[in-house]
């Protein structure tokens, strides 16, 4: 029998599919890449190889945070391993928390690594934990580094979620402690320059904007509110695109990782254009797979490979680093964005 943190995990998942809208924006409409009609590439010789900070992807897009400790959740992980195994993506854990919590729990998260041995893997807990608990969140993966999530209007939509918001201390401890890369993480509200600033400021090196557009935590906890009426707070925060914007002056220094309604080859590439070192994807991803089932999301994600493929080959980028160098059009609503913000 499920726990009660359990069912929130089926919560999770089965409200994420109920609110999924693949028409739902991330603002990568008011982008556009200027075209050269001549671009003197072919393209077998374009790699898909890139480096986050430390870390070697083979794909530069991976599975992001989702889900582990319920059986659904289990089972879930085991073939979004397989998925990520067979299309060479890493694949990000979801919350561990529960897992500490109760280590009974901790198979569903460890299928990620026993199904998927050789991949790249990163665990995943929240802010407020003791670096002791960071540590066991790892060792549960053997994880290749850690995400950190950082969630204050998630819980305060949840019912039974936190109120307490002192995170940026605790945050430096386990920077300082952990042998493995740590990845400051948003879920879906995205970030702006002062948050990147701090977080740089207290030894951070690779940050997640994760955007509004996709997956939106408020509708998912207001659903799960005996009185629905935090439903205003629907629009929230900065999106993927005006996240990244915000991150743009950093992006030389700090790895910054998009997410946060990608849907599809084309996201992706513009994600690079503007600066980011790795793309994650979650809820299309799920979606697919609760909807489609393995082999078509594998289908899926073969698609968006060779999509990402023909792009660069029309851009003429022979790696994932060279489309920053591209040139990009915003339109104008965007560009008061970027006026008010005074982004450089
Ligand atoms: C999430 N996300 C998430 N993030 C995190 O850091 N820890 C977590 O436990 C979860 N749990 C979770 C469950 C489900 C069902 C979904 C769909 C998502 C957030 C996720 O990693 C990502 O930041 C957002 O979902 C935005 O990306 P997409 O879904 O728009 O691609």
């Amino acid at each position: 029998m499920d726990s009660q943190h359990s069912q929130r995990k089926n919560e999770h998942i089965s409200l994420s599919e109920k609110f999924y809208n693949e028409y739902s924006t991330a603002d990568f409409e008011k982008i556009r890449f200027i075209h050269h009609s001549l671009p003197e590439i072919s393209a077998q010789s374009i790699s898909m190889d890139t480096k986050l900070g430390n870390i070697e992807l083979k794909c530069p897009f991976y599975i992001e945070a989702m889900t582990g400790g319920s059986k659904l959740a289990g089972e879930l992980n085991e073939k979004l391993s397989k998925i990520a195994q067979e299309c060479n993506l890493a694949i990000a854990s979801g919350s561990e928390s529960i897992a500490i919590k109760d280590y009974k729990t901790a198979n569903s998260f460890a299928n990620l690594r026993k199904y998927n041995p050789n991949g790249i893997v990163f665990a995943n807990i929240g802010a407020n934990h003791p670096v002791e608990n960071a540590k066991k969140a790892i060792d549960i993966l053997n994880a290749d580094a850690l995400e950190i999530h950082i969630n204050a209007v998630q819980e305060i939509v949840m019912p039974e979620g936190s109120r307490n918001f002192h995170w940026i201390e605790n945050i430096a401890k386990i920077v300082n402690a952990v042998n493995v890369p740590i990845i400051i993480k948003e879920v879906g509200f995205g970030m702006d320059k002062s948050t990147i600033k701090t977080l740089q400021e207290i030894g951070v090196k690779y940050i997640n904007i994760s955007g509004r557009g996709g997956t939106n935590f408020v509708n998912i906890e207001n659903f799960r509110r005996k009185n629905k009426e935090l439903n205003y707070l629907n629009g929230w925060g900065q999106s993927t695109v005006e996240s990244l914007l915000e991150a743009y002056e950093y992006h030389n220094e700090i790895n910054i990782i998009a997410s946060g309604g990608i849907r599809n080859a084309l996201d992706i590439v513009k994600c690079f254009a503007l600066g980011a070192k790795a793309v994650g994807v979650a809820g299309p991803i799920l979606h697919s797979l609760i909807k489609n089932g393995e082999t078509e999301t594998i289908e899926m994600i073969k698609e968006w490979q060779q999509g990402i493929i023909s792009i660069m080959t029309i851009l003429g980028c022979k790696k994932i680093e060279d489309l920053k160098n591209q040139k990009l059009l915003l339109d104008l609503n965007l560009q008061n964005y970027v006026n008010q913000r005074n982004i450089k």
